[in-house]
């Protein structure tokens, strides 16, 4: 088989569509299959329904090699290499649910022609388990390292390629399909490879946990945590990557990934002790603007508090796990009347943010408030007037920056009550 053979595609998901568009951008045939008719049907009006940089251009500019499909039928004879991109979303018990994957391999059966390429996050030992299951069918473990807001390029520029196989020729066929990007390629076992995705989102999420704390003891020792973060990221062992500390880690990864792999050491019978302290730092940082806000305001009965950004991150408008939603939740029931703004999440965020005044703009939610607390980073918001309209329009300058985003300085001197995390 050659290096540009065709692709499938199972869930038009994030992870899909940013895996479709991109093997079509190295010119690959890329049949996509989602269960959803209406998710389809307006992929293929070239309508995109999620919002990630770069992608709607790059599945329009290659729509001619895109093919959509609700039925899996369209995907068997075209393609061998069938990517598994659909979700696995926690259960209530911390544990993965496989429920869509395993209703993938249900529906692929015994096509000994084909392969399932595992893009989606799964435990350890999944592989495993639907080959001793599945009659026939290939198996490859290629987990994702994608970041929302730069998924695209991640793709086109991975800092390694993770492809794990156990026997047949499958891995060497993936591997090829990936020649073209110039990345280091590790080739592994099945549960390796597993293991290496589930790992770097839990290390990850523990570098984050681990500088937040510094921050925190900064506050009480009077280091500033930016400055300690350049003097140790500049250790190459240690990398200045991840070392942001803020209002802690949120999304549709880390949350799910971390509690995962604690849950599978426990059901292996082991206690994964240190993932179960980052978990926990994580929930607890989420807080610590509310007592911040507490410190200057006293009670919080009846204050207008105004939450700039809802999204996890910026350049996203995914608003799963995001500290937004858990600050909006305790402030409420504090009695504080909450106003939150967004660039691109609001709309999302309406459902889960009952009782929030939903604001069109940042200066809308300014209007008055009590305080202001910067939860994401958006780059818009270091763009306001702080100096100007936006002290005119608060009933007091008091600025909680959860992500040590503004100006501290600037701040201070334009007169605002200034908290930032770790400063
Ligand atoms: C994460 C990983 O970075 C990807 O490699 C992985 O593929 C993905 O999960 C996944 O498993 O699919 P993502 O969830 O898009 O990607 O977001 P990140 O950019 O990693 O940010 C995660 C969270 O950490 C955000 O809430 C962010 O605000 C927070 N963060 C990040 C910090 O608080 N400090 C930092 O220094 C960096």
């Amino acid at each position: 088989m050659n290096a540009r053979e065709p692709i499938g595609v199972i869930g038009a998901g994030w992870v899909g569509l940013v895996t479709a568009a991109c093997f079509s951008e190295l010119g690959h045939e890329v049949y996509v299959r989602d269960i959803i008719p209406e998710k389809i049907e307006s992929l293929a009006r070239g309508e995109v329904p999620i919002f990630e940089p770069g992608l709607s251009e790059m599945l329009e500019r290659n729509s001619e090699r895109l093919h959509y499909t609700t039925d899996m039928g369209d995907l068997l004879p075209n393609a061998q290499l069938l990517f598994c991109c659909v979700d696995t979303p926690p259960s209530y018990s911390g544990d993965a649910d496989l429920s869509r994957v395993n209703r993938v391999v249900q529906e692929l059966g015994d096509s000994a022609d084909h392969a399932l390429i595992m893009k989606s996050t799964v435990p350890v030992g999944t592989g495993r388990s639907i080959r001793r299951n599945a009659n026939g069918i290939g198996y490859v473990s290629n987990p994702e390292f994608l970041k929302e807001g730069s998924a695209v390029h991640d793709f086109m520029n991975p800092d390694r390629v993770v492809v794990g196989f156990d026997e047949g020729d499958y891995g060497d066929r993936v591997v090829a399909l990936y020649e073209p990007l110039d990345a280091p390629i590790i080739r592994t076992d099945v549960a390796s490879a597993e293991m290496i995705k589930l790992a770097s989102n839990a290390f990850l999420a523990t570098k984050i946990s681990f500088i937040n704390e510094i921050a925190n003891v900064s506050e009480e020792l009077g280091a500033n945590v930016d400055e300690v973060s350049r003097g140790m990221g500049l250790d190459a062992r240690i990398g200045p990557q991840f070392l942001r500390a803020g209002l802690g880690w949120g999304g549709s990864c880390f949350p799910k990934d971390v509690t995962a792999l604690k849950q599978l050491a426990g059901n292996s019978g082991y206690h994964f002790q240190l993932l179960t302290a980052v978990i926990e730092v994580n929930e607890l940082q989420k807080r610590r603007a509310i007592g911040k806000l507490q410190k200057h305001l006293g009670t919080l009965v009846g204050k207008e508090i105004a939450l700039l950004g809802v999204a996890f991150k910026p350049n996203t408008d995914d608003i799963r796990e995001a500290t937004a939603l858990v600050l909006a939740g305790r402030l409420q029931s504090e009695g504080a009347n909450v106003r939150a703004y967004d660039p691109v999440a609001t709309g999302r965020a309406a459902d889960l943010l009952r009782g929030t005044h939903i604001a069109e703009s940042a200066m809308e939610a300014i209007d008055g408030a009590d305080a202001v607390v910067l939860v994401t980073e958006w780059p818009e918001f270091r763009e306001l007037d702080w100096a100007g309209e936006v002290k005119q329009k608060l009933a007091r300058p008091l600025v909680v920056d959860g992500r040590n985003f503004l100006d501290r300085e600037l701040m201070m001197r334009a007169g605002y009550t200034y908290e930032g995390v770790g400063r």
